[in-house]
């Protein structure tokens, strides 16, 4: 069996991560660093840093609302070990949350040379909905705006964070009401800038979320009694009587 990667190997003298030694990453770098090296094979500048150090801290938690955050207490509190409710709190990511950033970078890379307008349009005609945006509780998104701002200071309000509030301004005009460039949306673009593959989108979220997934289900383990269980007034029964 053999396994052929760009990335990094280990040996009894040396570990070594995109042709840095480990040591010298542990001396000399940040975990957000070391991601961007893991991810892209090169160390970032100090701005770029910056604009991913934002991006990771933006959805670290949601409160046990969040499907994240609420599969992992359940799991958790049907008494199974932190990587077991850790998984089901990361199996939950899906298309409608986190799992957008996802779809929504591909689709700005691979259209980055069409209009907000023509996207708007395309979507509408297949009757689907726009990854990363719209947003259950929020009409402007809080951590959008934030994340933005930053951008704006660090110089990483490029192309595709142009397109992404172009189709939002496209896509209020249409339905008439806002539908805003959520968080997935919004590092959707980010990423972009900042030189990350799409296939990538997914692992924003995954690695920032897992902060939240496991002091949630930590505190449910410690804290909470287990077994949790709808009351019946949250169940409704509509089958055959
Ligand atoms: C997040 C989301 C699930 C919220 O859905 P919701 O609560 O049903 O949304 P709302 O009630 O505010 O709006 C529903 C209406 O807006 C439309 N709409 C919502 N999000 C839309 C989107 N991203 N693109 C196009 N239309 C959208 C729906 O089709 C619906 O239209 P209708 O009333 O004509 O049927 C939804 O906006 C969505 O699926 N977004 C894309 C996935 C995404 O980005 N997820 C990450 C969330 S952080």
């Amino acid at each position: 069996m053999k396994f052929v990667t760009e990335i990094g190997y280990s040996s009894p003298k040396k570990t070594i991560v995109r042709g840095h030694d480990i040591q010298d990453l542990v001396k000399n770098n940040t975990f957000t660093e070391g991601i961007f090296l893991t991810w892209q094979g090169r160390l970032p500048n100090e701005k770029e840093r910056k604009m991913l150090d934002a991006i990771l801290v933006s959805c670290m938690e949601h409160g046990p609302n969040a499907p994240t955050i609420l599969s992992s207490r359940i799991v958790a509190s049907a008494g199974n070990s932190l990587n077991a409710s850790v998984a089901a709190g990361v199996l939950s990511v899906g298309e409608h949350h986190g799992g957008a950033i996802e779809q929504c970078a591909k689709l700005f890379q691979e259209q980055i040379n069409q209009t907000g307008k023509q996207i708007v349009k395309e979507f509408e005609e297949k009757k689907k909905r726009i990854p990363g945006y719209g947003h259950k509780i929020y009409t402007t998104d809080p951590r959008t705006v934030q994340l933005l701002e930053i951008a704006q200071k660090l110089g990483f309000f490029g192309k595709f964070v142009k397109l992404s509030l172009e189709i939002e301004k496209e896509l209020e005009t249409l339905k008439g009401k806002k539908l805003c460039l959520n968080v997935d949306g919004c590092i959707a673009a980010l990423m972009s800038e900042l030189g990350f593959s799409w296939q990538y989108g997914k692992g924003f979220f995954i690695i920032s979320r897992t902060t939240g997934i496991i002091a949630h289900a930590v505190e449910e383990t410690v804290k909470e009694k287990p077994f949790r269980r709808l009351d019946e007034s949250e169940v409704e029964y509509i089958g055959k009587k």
